[in-house]
């Protein structure tokens, strides 16, 4: 049965404990949540290779395989959590006081985002921005970069040396920013193909044509934009949509020949299952009609809705046409890198609108769901077989408060929504990539 040659050994784990992932939508679906009690998790050259309940899987290892698995019993073992959506170079301006979007931009974001010429520089705040995320037990990211091709060599070489499953793309922008961050349609176009060469598909890594968003792309770029997604298949295409009324009333003034604002990015060819728009605050039934039928996912950030005040996301209301959502951080405009803390918020945003989120549907969402936003559900988000082994190890015991408060709940979904509400960093004690602990 599960043979372990001798010859790889060190790229066998055998783990013991609590296990926790999705099967399948908790909203759409019962028994979408698997939770045993007592697991042996077994990864093989950084896959899944084997899961179930300890004593029914035991059975068939032997006695000296089994003499090597770990014991985390005072753990929970869940798939490493999956961010749609964040800014890298805006690590450093986490955090920004007073201020809402299109200010938020001009004041605190370009300058920041102007130093990113510099590879070093770019390096620097990677190592820091992947060390956070690790932490704070993200695996995947869906990544904003600046509009300069260093940027993302910088980030891109960073997480290559990490082994990250990784999606990053240069920012196209050639309007409406400062001139040091611009670029034109043509050079955005040729340096984008040039890092598409570089690096989609290179290890974990993966590239997305990145327009910021409507307002700062002229149409011609727009429109290379879409030309970039024909022309790759296989790449991702990332950015915002409709988060904060000035912007998406500017966005009006600006193509006032769309019918609305997905339209000013349908004309131009970036729906599709591989496109992610962060934000989708805004939008009306028929744009949430698009969405659906292009099948494009959106990118829900509420400590970003909360710290910028752009609004309260509309769950149910893009549930119904059944469009996949994912979470994001959206660091700098997101106020923490933690999933958990994300998660707590959206939560409190639904709370405001008289609509409950589950623990379950947060937590999918944090995890297969994101996968599946990503299109990279074969691949991440559980502990399905033959997926790749990036996971975690939380420790529901991690701060005296919740060490006290855990000792009083039920079952694991009550477990579950303790630690979104509760929990942060602190809980990740060991962030698993491809099988190996990461810090
Ligand atoms: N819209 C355009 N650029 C940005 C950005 O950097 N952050 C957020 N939250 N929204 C944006
Ligand atoms: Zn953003």
């Amino acid at each position: 049965m599960m043979q372990t040659s001798t010859n790889s050994v060190a790229a066998t784990r055998l783990l013991r404990g609590p296990l926790l992932h999705c099967l399948a939508e908790p909203d759409k679906q019962d028994q979408a949540i698997e939770y045993l009690a007592d697991a042996l998790l077994h990864i093989e050259n950084g896959h899944i290779a084997a899961y179930g309940d300890y004593q029914t899987l035991a059975q068939g290892y032997a006695t000296e395989q089994l003499q090597c698995v770990e014991d985390h019993a005072d753990k929970l073992m869940v798939p490493g959590f999956i961010d749609c959506h964040v800014h890298y170079p805006q690590t450093e301006m986490i955090a920004a006081y007073g201020t809402q979007l299109l200010d938020w931009l001009s004041t605190y974001t370009f300058p920041v985002e102007s130093q990113f010429g510099d590879l070093q520089k770019s390096r620097q705040v990677a190592e820091v921005f992947l060390q956070e995320l690790l932490r704070n037990g993200t695996t995947t990211a869906l990544v904003f970069c600046t509009v300069h091709p260093e940027s993302v060599d910088g980030f891109f070489q960073v997480a290559q040396a990490r082994n990250l499953r990784m999606i990053a793309g240069k920012v196209l922008m050639d309007r409406h920013a400062p001139p040091e961050l611009l670029d034109t349609p043509a050079t955005g176009y040729q340096q984008s193909q040039q890092l598409i060469n570089q690096w989609h598909g290179v290890d974990r890594l993966q590239y997305a044509v990145t327009p910021r968003f409507a307002p700062t792309s002229s149409a011609e770029q727009l429109r290379l934009a879409g030309q970039l997604v024909a022309e790759n298949p296989g790449v991702y295409m990332h950015t915002h949509l409709s988060e904060n009324h000035d912007e998406v009333v500017w966005v009006k003034q600006l193509f006032p020949e769309a019918d609305s604002y997905l339209d000013v990015y349908d004309q131009a060819g970036l729906l599709g299952p591989r496109s992610i728009f962060a934000h989708g605050i805004h939008l009306c039934d028929s744009q949430c009609q698009r969405l659906a039928d292009s099948g494009s996912a959106i990118a829900h950030c509420p400590t970003s809705n909360l710290f910028i005040g752009s609004g309260l996301f509309p769950l149910r209301q893009l549930q119904q046409f059944d469009i996949n959502i994912g979470m994001g951080t959206d660091v700098g405009g997101g106020s923490s890198f933690s999933m958990l803390q994300t998660l707590s918020e959206a939560y409190k945003i639904q709370q405001l609108q008289q609509v409950n989120l589950s623990p379950e549907q947060a937590f999918y969402m944090a995890t297969l769901g994101g996968a599946k936003a990503l299109d990279l559900d074969d691949k991440i988000g559980n502990f399905a077989l033959g997926k790749e082994a990036d996971f975690l190890l939380l420790d529901m015991q991690a701060t005296p408060l919740l060490k006290f408060r855990t000792q009083y709940c039920q079952d694991w979904r009550e477990t579950l929504f303790v630690l979104q509400t509760l929990g942060d960093d602190r809980v990740v004690v060991q962030t698993n990539i491809l099988g190996q602990p990461s810090h």
